[in-house]
Protein backbone atom coordinates (compact mmCIF):
# COMPACT_ATOMS: atom_id res chain seq x y z
CA UNK A 1 0.00 0.00 0.00
CA UNK A 2 0.89 3.56 -0.83
CA UNK A 3 2.38 6.13 1.72
CA UNK A 4 -0.44 8.55 1.16
CA UNK A 5 -3.18 5.63 0.94
CA UNK A 6 -1.67 4.16 4.69
CA UNK A 7 -1.76 7.72 6.00
CA UNK A 8 -5.34 8.78 4.87
CA UNK A 9 -6.51 5.22 6.31
CA UNK A 10 -4.79 6.17 10.04
CA UNK A 11 -7.05 9.40 9.39
CA UNK A 12 -9.75 7.91 8.51
CA UNK A 13 -10.03 6.07 11.99
CA UNK A 14 -7.95 8.60 14.46
CA UNK A 15 -8.30 12.04 12.80
CA UNK A 16 -9.76 14.65 14.53
CA UNK A 17 -13.21 16.51 14.14
CA UNK A 18 -12.60 19.64 13.79
CA UNK A 19 -15.35 22.60 12.41
CA UNK A 20 -13.04 24.07 10.02
CA UNK A 21 -12.93 20.54 8.33
CA UNK A 22 -16.51 20.10 7.25
CA UNK A 23 -16.67 23.55 4.82
CA UNK A 24 -15.22 24.43 1.56
CA UNK A 25 -15.96 27.61 2.57
CA UNK A 26 -12.31 29.49 1.79
CA UNK A 27 -12.78 32.03 4.24
CA UNK A 28 -13.61 30.25 7.12
CA UNK A 29 -10.79 27.88 6.19
CA UNK A 30 -8.62 31.10 5.99
CA UNK A 31 -9.75 31.84 9.41
CA UNK A 32 -8.99 28.65 11.05
CA UNK A 33 -5.39 28.83 8.84
CA UNK A 34 -4.41 32.19 10.50
CA UNK A 35 -5.88 31.16 14.25
CA UNK A 36 -3.94 28.31 13.59
CA UNK A 37 -0.44 29.69 13.01
CA UNK A 38 -1.02 31.61 16.30
CA UNK A 39 -1.89 28.48 18.78
CA UNK A 40 -2.53 25.09 19.39
CA UNK A 41 -6.00 23.69 18.38
CA UNK A 42 -7.76 23.51 21.59
CA UNK A 43 -6.61 27.21 22.74
CA UNK A 44 -7.28 28.19 19.17
CA UNK A 45 -11.11 26.62 18.55
CA UNK A 46 -12.76 29.27 21.11
CA UNK A 47 -10.77 31.90 18.82
CA UNK A 48 -12.14 30.31 15.72
CA UNK A 49 -16.38 30.37 16.56
CA UNK A 50 -15.53 33.71 18.07
CA UNK A 51 -14.46 35.38 14.92
CA UNK A 52 -16.92 33.38 12.70
CA UNK A 53 -19.77 34.73 15.12
CA UNK A 54 -19.08 38.10 14.71
CA UNK A 55 -17.68 37.87 11.03
CA UNK A 56 -19.40 35.22 8.97
CA UNK A 57 -18.43 36.81 5.80
CA UNK A 58 -15.18 38.74 4.30
CA UNK A 59 -17.33 41.66 3.80
CA UNK A 60 -18.29 42.11 8.11
CA UNK A 61 -14.20 41.19 8.74
CA UNK A 62 -12.89 44.19 6.09
CA UNK A 63 -15.49 46.39 7.20
CA UNK A 64 -15.10 45.77 11.12
CA UNK A 65 -13.05 48.62 13.23
CA UNK A 66 -9.96 47.21 13.68
CA UNK A 67 -9.45 47.50 17.65
CA UNK A 68 -12.42 45.44 17.79
CA UNK A 69 -10.40 42.85 15.88
CA UNK A 70 -7.39 43.08 17.77
CA UNK A 71 -9.46 42.97 21.04
CA UNK A 72 -10.83 39.54 19.84
CA UNK A 73 -7.28 38.55 18.69
CA UNK A 74 -6.16 39.30 22.10
CA UNK A 75 -3.96 37.11 23.78
CA UNK A 76 -2.92 34.81 20.55
CA UNK A 77 0.17 37.19 19.69
CA UNK A 78 1.65 38.44 16.81
CA UNK A 79 -0.64 41.14 16.51
CA UNK A 80 0.88 42.07 12.75
CA UNK A 81 -1.24 39.06 11.63
CA UNK A 82 -5.00 40.47 13.21
CA UNK A 83 -3.75 43.71 11.24
CA UNK A 84 -3.24 41.71 8.11
CA UNK A 85 -6.21 39.94 8.01
CA UNK A 86 -7.82 42.89 7.50
CA UNK A 87 -5.68 44.14 4.68
CA UNK A 88 -6.59 40.64 2.93
CA UNK A 89 -10.15 40.89 3.61
CA UNK A 90 -10.40 44.77 2.78
CA UNK A 91 -8.20 43.31 -0.56
CA UNK A 92 -10.67 40.33 -1.20
CA UNK A 93 -13.65 43.23 -1.15
CA UNK A 94 -11.74 45.02 -3.65
CA UNK A 95 -9.82 43.41 -5.90
CA UNK A 96 -11.99 39.45 -5.96
CA UNK A 97 -15.53 41.77 -5.66
CA UNK A 98 -15.95 40.08 -2.01
CA UNK A 99 -15.74 36.57 -3.00
CA UNK A 100 -12.91 34.88 -0.97
CA UNK A 101 -10.37 33.05 -3.76
CA UNK A 102 -10.18 29.57 -3.10
CA UNK A 103 -7.37 29.00 -6.13
CA UNK A 104 -3.61 29.03 -4.92
CA UNK A 105 -2.50 31.84 -7.25
CA UNK A 106 -5.31 34.21 -6.08
CA UNK A 107 -5.14 33.39 -2.40
CA UNK A 108 -1.22 33.69 -2.58
CA UNK A 109 -1.36 37.72 -3.43
CA UNK A 110 -3.13 38.25 0.08
CA UNK A 111 -1.78 40.13 2.77
CA UNK A 112 -0.54 37.08 5.63
CA UNK A 113 -1.01 34.38 3.18
CA UNK A 114 2.14 32.63 2.71
CA UNK A 115 2.98 29.33 0.51
CA UNK A 116 1.72 26.75 3.65
CA UNK A 117 -1.86 28.93 4.21
CA UNK A 118 -2.18 29.25 -0.09
CA UNK A 119 -1.79 25.80 -0.09
CA UNK A 120 -4.19 24.91 3.02
CA UNK A 121 -6.95 27.06 1.35
CA UNK A 122 -6.79 25.74 -1.85
CA UNK A 123 -6.28 22.21 -1.53
CA UNK A 124 -9.43 22.14 1.51
CA UNK A 125 -11.44 24.42 -0.44
CA UNK A 126 -11.04 23.45 -3.79
CA UNK A 127 -8.99 19.94 -3.98
CA UNK A 128 -5.88 21.62 -5.95
CA UNK A 129 -2.79 19.71 -5.94
CA UNK A 130 -0.76 21.86 -3.51
CA UNK A 131 1.22 20.17 -0.69
CA UNK A 132 0.74 21.76 2.64
CA UNK A 133 4.55 21.97 4.65
CA UNK A 134 4.40 23.13 8.07
CA UNK A 135 6.09 21.84 11.51
CA UNK A 136 4.10 18.82 11.46
CA UNK A 137 4.84 17.72 7.69
CA UNK A 138 8.72 18.94 8.57
CA UNK A 139 8.83 16.07 11.51
CA UNK A 140 6.78 13.44 9.15
CA UNK A 141 8.90 13.30 6.09
CA UNK A 142 12.13 13.98 7.82
CA UNK A 143 11.70 10.70 10.14
CA UNK A 144 10.15 8.68 7.41
CA UNK A 145 12.83 9.59 4.48
CA UNK A 146 15.74 10.10 7.22
CA UNK A 147 16.38 13.60 5.83
CA UNK A 148 19.07 15.28 8.05
CA UNK A 149 18.64 18.21 5.73
CA UNK A 150 18.14 20.99 8.13
CA UNK A 151 14.51 22.46 8.18
CA UNK A 152 14.99 25.58 8.16
CA UNK A 153 17.80 25.79 5.58
CA UNK A 154 17.26 27.35 1.97
CA UNK A 155 18.54 23.92 0.41
CA UNK A 156 16.19 21.72 2.96
CA UNK A 157 13.39 23.73 2.67
CA UNK A 158 13.57 23.28 -1.61
CA UNK A 159 14.13 19.60 -0.52
CA UNK A 160 11.22 19.19 1.95
CA UNK A 161 9.03 21.45 -0.41
CA UNK A 162 9.69 18.86 -3.54
CA UNK A 163 9.44 15.46 -1.23
CA UNK A 164 5.32 16.79 0.15
CA UNK A 165 4.31 17.61 -3.19
CA UNK A 166 5.92 14.21 -4.49
CA UNK A 167 4.54 12.22 -1.72
CA UNK A 168 1.01 14.24 -2.18
CA UNK A 169 -1.82 12.36 -3.11
CA UNK A 170 -3.49 14.41 -6.15
CA UNK A 171 -6.58 12.30 -6.35
CA UNK A 172 -7.61 13.80 -3.05
CA UNK A 173 -4.81 16.44 -1.42
CA UNK A 174 -7.66 18.31 1.03
CA UNK A 175 -8.24 14.85 2.89
CA UNK A 176 -4.08 13.83 2.33
CA UNK A 177 -3.02 17.38 3.54
CA UNK A 178 -5.53 17.36 6.74
CA UNK A 179 -4.19 14.04 7.21
CA UNK A 180 -0.54 14.59 7.51
CA UNK A 181 -0.74 16.89 9.76
CA UNK A 182 -2.73 15.08 11.84
CA UNK A 183 -0.35 12.36 11.61
CA UNK A 184 2.21 14.78 13.26
CA UNK A 185 0.17 16.47 15.84
CA UNK A 186 -0.63 13.10 17.21
CA UNK A 187 1.07 10.25 16.36
CA UNK A 188 4.85 11.50 14.91
CA UNK A 189 4.80 13.94 17.49
CA UNK A 190 8.10 16.20 18.39
CA UNK A 191 8.56 14.40 22.20
CA UNK A 192 7.52 10.90 22.81
CA UNK A 193 6.19 9.64 19.46
CA UNK A 194 3.80 6.46 18.79
CA UNK A 195 6.73 4.42 17.10
CA UNK A 196 5.28 1.05 18.83
CA UNK A 197 1.82 1.25 17.16
CA UNK A 198 2.76 3.62 14.17
CA UNK A 199 2.01 2.08 10.63
CA UNK A 200 4.99 3.21 9.16
CA UNK A 201 7.10 1.72 11.83
CA UNK A 202 8.42 -1.52 9.37
CA UNK A 203 9.37 1.03 6.43
CA UNK A 204 10.41 4.35 8.27
CA UNK A 205 14.13 5.32 7.89
CA UNK A 206 14.42 7.34 11.28
CA UNK A 207 12.33 4.03 13.60
CA UNK A 208 14.84 1.60 11.51
CA UNK A 209 17.87 3.75 12.53
CA UNK A 210 17.14 4.82 15.73
CA UNK A 211 16.99 8.99 14.52
CA UNK A 212 13.61 9.56 15.56
CA UNK A 213 14.69 11.64 18.51
CA UNK A 214 17.14 13.98 16.52
CA UNK A 215 15.34 14.70 13.26
CA UNK A 216 14.20 16.89 11.90
CA UNK A 217 17.28 19.03 12.71
CA UNK A 218 17.05 22.58 12.57
CA UNK A 219 19.83 25.21 13.10
CA UNK A 220 19.64 27.61 16.30
CA UNK A 221 18.81 30.91 15.30
CA UNK A 222 21.16 33.82 16.79
CA UNK A 223 20.69 34.78 19.91
CA UNK A 224 18.18 36.43 21.68
CA UNK A 225 18.13 39.84 22.94
CA UNK A 226 17.14 40.11 26.51
CA UNK A 227 14.94 42.94 27.66
CA UNK A 228 13.57 44.12 31.54
CA UNK A 229 9.92 45.56 31.61
CA UNK A 230 8.54 47.21 34.65
CA UNK A 231 5.05 47.91 34.43
CA UNK A 232 3.12 50.13 37.37
CA UNK A 233 -0.64 49.84 38.33
CA UNK A 234 -1.48 53.28 38.86
CA UNK A 235 -5.12 53.42 40.03
CA UNK A 236 -7.61 56.34 41.57
CA UNK A 237 -11.16 57.59 41.74
CA UNK A 238 -10.49 57.38 37.71
CA UNK A 239 -9.83 53.75 37.32
CA UNK A 240 -6.31 52.64 36.10
CA UNK A 241 -3.82 54.23 34.05
CA UNK A 242 -3.08 52.55 30.63
CA UNK A 243 -0.98 53.91 27.50
CA UNK A 244 -1.02 52.59 24.15
CA UNK A 245 2.33 51.75 22.67
CA UNK A 246 3.81 53.11 19.89
CA UNK A 247 4.38 51.46 16.55
CA UNK A 248 8.16 51.28 15.91
CA UNK A 249 8.59 48.33 19.09
CA UNK A 250 7.20 44.93 19.61
CA UNK A 251 3.26 44.99 20.17
CA UNK A 252 2.31 48.08 17.90
CA UNK A 253 -0.39 50.08 19.18
CA UNK A 254 -1.61 47.81 21.57
CA UNK A 255 -2.48 49.24 25.54
CA UNK A 256 -0.59 48.74 28.76
CA UNK A 257 0.18 49.90 31.88
CA UNK A 258 3.05 52.88 32.15
CA UNK A 259 6.23 51.14 31.63
CA UNK A 260 10.34 51.21 32.20
CA UNK A 261 12.84 49.13 30.51
CA UNK A 262 15.93 48.25 31.54
CA UNK A 263 18.76 46.02 29.68
CA UNK A 264 19.29 43.96 33.11
CA UNK A 265 17.22 42.02 35.58
CA UNK A 266 17.11 44.90 38.73
CA UNK A 267 16.08 44.41 42.24
CA UNK A 268 13.06 46.54 43.54
CA UNK A 269 15.46 48.47 45.91
CA UNK A 270 17.74 49.35 42.58
CA UNK A 271 14.55 49.65 40.31
CA UNK A 272 13.26 52.34 42.63
CA UNK A 273 16.23 54.31 42.92
CA UNK A 274 16.63 54.36 39.30
CA UNK A 275 12.99 55.62 39.23
CA UNK A 276 13.99 58.43 41.41
CA UNK A 277 17.16 59.21 39.93
CA UNK A 278 15.54 59.29 36.36
CA UNK A 279 12.46 61.26 37.96
CA UNK A 280 10.40 58.70 36.29
CA UNK A 281 7.10 59.76 38.12
CA UNK A 282 8.08 63.28 39.28
CA UNK A 283 6.48 62.85 42.44
CA UNK A 284 7.00 60.64 45.36
CA UNK A 285 5.59 56.82 45.50
CA UNK A 286 5.83 53.78 46.63
CA UNK A 287 6.27 50.13 44.83
CA UNK A 288 5.37 47.15 46.13
CA UNK A 289 5.75 44.13 43.55
CA UNK A 290 2.71 41.75 42.50
CA UNK A 291 3.80 37.88 42.17
CA UNK A 292 6.73 36.98 40.12
CA UNK A 293 9.04 37.95 36.90
CA UNK A 294 6.80 36.75 34.14
CA UNK A 295 8.67 35.37 30.88
CA UNK A 296 7.72 36.15 27.47
CA UNK A 297 9.66 34.65 24.33
CA UNK A 298 9.65 36.11 20.96
CA UNK A 299 11.20 35.69 18.02
CA UNK A 300 14.46 37.41 18.92
CA UNK A 301 14.10 38.71 22.34
CA UNK A 302 13.11 37.40 25.71
CA UNK A 303 10.99 39.89 27.41
CA UNK A 304 10.93 39.68 31.67
CA UNK A 305 8.38 41.82 33.44
CA UNK A 306 7.47 42.37 36.29
CA UNK A 307 4.29 44.19 37.86
CA UNK A 308 4.59 47.10 40.71
CA UNK A 309 1.43 48.64 42.98
CA UNK A 310 2.68 52.36 42.93
CA UNK A 311 1.03 53.83 45.60
CA UNK A 312 0.95 57.89 46.81
CA UNK A 313 0.91 58.60 43.16
CA UNK A 314 -1.50 61.87 42.47
CA UNK A 315 -2.69 62.31 38.59
CA UNK A 316 -3.12 66.03 39.61
CA UNK A 317 0.62 66.41 40.12
CA UNK A 318 1.30 64.33 36.86
CA UNK A 319 3.36 66.78 35.04
CA UNK A 320 4.53 64.09 32.60
CA UNK A 321 1.12 61.98 31.68
CA UNK A 322 2.30 58.97 32.40
CA UNK A 323 -0.70 58.06 30.28
CA UNK A 324 -4.79 57.92 30.06
CA UNK A 325 -6.90 56.68 33.37
CA UNK A 326 -9.99 54.12 32.25
CA UNK A 327 -12.43 52.78 34.38
CA UNK A 328 -12.47 49.52 35.22
CA UNK A 329 -15.55 48.20 32.84
CA UNK A 330 -13.31 50.25 29.53
CA UNK A 331 -10.13 48.36 30.23
CA UNK A 332 -11.90 45.46 29.32
CA UNK A 333 -12.55 46.81 25.72
CA UNK A 334 -8.59 47.86 25.11
CA UNK A 335 -6.81 45.92 22.84
CA UNK A 336 -3.69 44.62 24.90
CA UNK A 337 -0.91 42.44 24.20
CA UNK A 338 -0.60 39.01 25.83
CA UNK A 339 1.23 40.10 29.14
CA UNK A 340 -1.02 42.60 30.39
CA UNK A 341 -4.26 40.62 29.38
CA UNK A 342 -2.77 37.21 31.67
CA UNK A 343 -1.98 39.45 34.14
CA UNK A 344 -5.14 41.29 34.56
CA UNK A 345 -6.82 37.90 33.94
CA UNK A 346 -4.33 36.23 36.62
CA UNK A 347 -4.80 39.23 39.18
CA UNK A 348 -8.51 39.48 39.07
CA UNK A 349 -8.94 39.99 42.55
CA UNK A 350 -6.84 42.99 42.39
CA UNK A 351 -9.56 44.39 40.12
CA UNK A 352 -12.57 43.35 41.76
CA UNK A 353 -10.92 45.38 44.98
CA UNK A 354 -10.12 48.35 42.56
CA UNK A 355 -6.59 47.76 43.89
N1 LIG B 1 -2.94 23.13 12.23
C1 LIG B 1 -2.90 23.97 11.20
N2 LIG B 1 -3.87 23.74 10.33
C2 LIG B 1 -4.58 22.71 10.83
C3 LIG B 1 -5.72 22.02 10.41
N3 LIG B 1 -6.34 22.35 9.28
N4 LIG B 1 -6.15 21.02 11.17
C4 LIG B 1 -5.52 20.73 12.32
N5 LIG B 1 -4.46 21.33 12.76
C5 LIG B 1 -3.98 22.32 12.04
Amino acid sequence: MSFSQKLIDWYQVNGRELPWRTTSDPYVIWLSEIILQQTRVEQGLPYFYRFLQEFPIVTKFAAADQEFILRLWQGLGYYSRARNMQKAAKMVVEEYGGVFPGGYDQAIRLPGVGEYTAAAIASFSSNEPRAVVDGNVYRVLSRYFGVSEPINSSAGKKLFASLAQQMLDVRDPGTYNQAIMDFGALQCKPKNPGCDQCVFRLECAAYQSGQTHVLPVKIKSRVSRDRYFHYFLIADQHGLLMVQRGDKDVWANLYEFPLYQTDTSLPVDELFKELSDSSYFGQPITLDKIGRQVKHVLSHQNIYACFYLVRGFSSIKDKKCLGDYYMWDKIDNLAKHKLIFSFLEENKHLIDTKL
